[in-house]
């Protein structure tokens, strides 16, 4: 079964088995029939944080459990479950129609609701985590239903208890988000406000999606196009110390707020004054606008991607001192 399809890279592997399912009813009979193979599941979403380096040699699961429903609502927010196999940004682009205020930042963010619970995805000064009240989920082992409040899913930068603890545990089937009735806008971020300046009429949801939607696809290759799994690195998160020693030799070193004595650092930027933007290893590259993002020149098998990548990991350590890790899952 061809997984090309499955992820955004474009890597040509096939999986050994690949199962699709509908409904939570539908997953738990599967998980209870295939005893046998659950050692070997790999259970992906829309396929945009992943490399393959070679054939699956198990099952692949997928889900395809695509409803919504209003869990409750009050004059001032709504509470809405989702499938955990909706399209992300299908799901953001109905909350904009609604005019629900809160996952718009998260526009044109590839992948699906599930993995959203997972990975906590983030863009532009807002985080899934923001929305989430509730992760429902059906245990890999026994098929028991269990349900994590967000809390419980110990959410942390582009982190969660589904990528550590609990990892390959736990199956997602939705999604409960909190979403506002009333405007709450996050606008701080970057060239936010100044693209929002080129537009005409009064500030809204719809605008500010479209104002996303552009500045996200001025930067990040469209894998349609151009394979890739948007950013391959996570950004670091440097004592403050270090970033202090830092900024005496590089003034121009950004950062972004994290705990108490510490920094975080764009992997972009360290990685573009290695330069990097727009070179190539074989038929791996580095984006041309945004040296976090590694790209599929064309037939790139996942082997190449991981020596371009290690080869930028020790040129960032080597003039920075600095340790990054690839966000992206290498399977
Ligand atoms: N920068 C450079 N050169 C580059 C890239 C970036 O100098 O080649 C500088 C920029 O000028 C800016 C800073 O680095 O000062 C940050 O760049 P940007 O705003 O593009 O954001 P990022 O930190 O590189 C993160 C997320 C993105 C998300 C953007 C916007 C991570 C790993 N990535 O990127 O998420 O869209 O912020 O919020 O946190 C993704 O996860 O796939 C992703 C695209």
């Amino acid at each position: 079964y061809s997984l090309l399809p499955h992820n955004t890279f474009g890597m040509d592997v096939q999986a050994a088995r690949f199962v699709e399912y509908t409904s939570v009813a539908e997953l738990i009979a599967f998980l209870r029939d295939n005893k046998e193979e659950l050692s070997s599941l790999l259970h992906i979403g829309g396929g945009s944080n992943l490399l393959f380096t070679q054939d699956y040699k198990g099952v692949v699961l997928h889900s395809a459990i695509k409803d919504y429903y209003i869990v409750k609502e009050t004059e001032t927010e709504v509470d809405i479950c989702v499938g955990a196999g909706v399209v992300w940004d299908d799901f953001v682009a109905y909350t904009v129609s609604k005019g629900w205020y809160g996952a718009e930042n998260l526009s044109h963010i590839p992948g699906e609701v599930g993995a959203s619970a997972v990975q906590n995805i983030g863009a532009y000064g807002v985080e899934a985590k923001d929305l989430i009240v509730e992760v429902d989920t059906v245990a890999v082992a026994d098929g028991s239903i269990r349900h994590f409040t967000n809390e419980e899913c110990r959410y942390a930068y582009r982190d969660s208890i589904f990528k550590k603890e609990l990892k390959g545990q736990y199956i997602v089937t939705h999604v409960t988000y909190r979403l506002s009735k009333q405007p709450v806008y996050h606008l701080e971020y970057g060239n936010i406000r100044a693209e929002l300046e080129k537009e005409q009429g009064e500030l809204s949801l719809e605008q500010l999606r479209r104002v996303i939607i552009r500045i996200r696809t001025a930067k990040l290759p469209d894998p349609k196009v151009m394979g890739n799994a948007g950013s391959f690195f996570m950004n670091p998160i440097i004592p403050v110390s270090q970033f202090e020693e830092l900024k005496r030799s590089y003034s121009d070193l950004p950062s972004y707020p994290a705990a108490e004595g510490w920094v975080k650092v764009p992997a972009g930027w360290l990685i573009d004054r290695c330069g990097w933007k727009g070179k190539t290893i074989g038929r791996a590259g580095v984006h041309s606008k945004q040296a976090l993002v590694l790209v599929n020149c064309g037939g790139a098998t996942g082997c190449e991607v991981i020596r371009l990548s290690q080869a930028i990991v020790d040129s960032v350590k080597e003039k920075f001192g600095i340790a990054i890790h690839p966000e992206v899952n290498f399977i």
